[in-house]
């Protein structure tokens, strides 16, 4: 079974991806993480004429296997990622592993911008994860707080508007529901709630398939 997790920043997508992982017992792939290590590898390089060259280079090179979740965690990080999904040669360079870890045996959960309707338009259940832009605001700014980040609530609030506003522009982003997907919003729902609803979803359509 494959289960497509797609929706904006801090909408709480990975750890609702995480949990139906559990949940399921299959694999999770966070793809967000992808388009993180190439703009972090390409930081500082923003304003300059290499960035695209190097944003490409940067994600045919990528070492899949040692993605690190914390230290690609950061506000700073996903503005970077945000700027090199736009260049459609570091989403093709990116594509293969995706499809990939989707088609392995068994299946798995994938979360994003474009499973749904790029990597995986096969999944058998697709998730979409809507939350108004306050409530994700205060979620990352207590997920950063945790870790002992001191947070400008304003200016994390603007750059999640804004990397909302990049990415649903993105000409090559595939960021929109599918017209399969099953929208859930999670504004009022704590995390618990939000994986009963997604688990309710996932079972509803695997029944109705006669598969699970
Ligand atoms: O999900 P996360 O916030 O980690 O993603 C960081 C950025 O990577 C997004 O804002 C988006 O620009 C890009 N992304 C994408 N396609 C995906 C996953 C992430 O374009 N499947």
């Amino acid at each position: 079974m494959i289960i497509a997790v797609d929706g904006p920043a801090a909408s709480g997508k990975g750890t609702l991806a995480a949990g139906l992982a559990r949940h399921y017992g299959l694999p999770q792939l966070d793809t967000g993480l992808l388009y993180r290590a190439v703009g972090r590898a390409v930081a500082g390089l923003e304003d300059t004429p290499g960035f695209e060259a190097a944003a490409i280079a940067a994600a045919r090179s990528i070492d899949t296997g040692h993605l690190d979740p914390l230290a690609l965690s950061t506000a700073e990080v996903g503005v970077l990622a945000s700027k090199v999904a736009v260049i459609a040669e570091v989403r093709a360079a990116l594509f293969d592993f995706q499809r990939q870890f989707a088609l392995q045996p068994g299946g798995a959960v994938l979360d994003g911008r474009d499973i749904g309707t790029k990597i995986a338009p096969d999944a058998d259940v697709k998730l979409f994860i809507q939350a108004d832009s306050k409530s994700r605001m205060e979620r990352r700014a207590r997920q950063l707080e945790g870790r002992g980040v001191v947070v400008d609530r304003y200016a994390l609030y603007h750059q999640i508007e804004q990397r909302d506003a990049r990415d649903m522009a993105n000409p090559n982003g595939g960021f929109y529901p599918a017209a399969d997907a099953h929208l859930l919003d999670t504004t009022l729902l704590d995390i618990e709630a939000a994986l009963r609803a997604a688990v309710a979803i996932v079972d509803g359509v695997m029944a109705r398939k006669g598969q699970h």
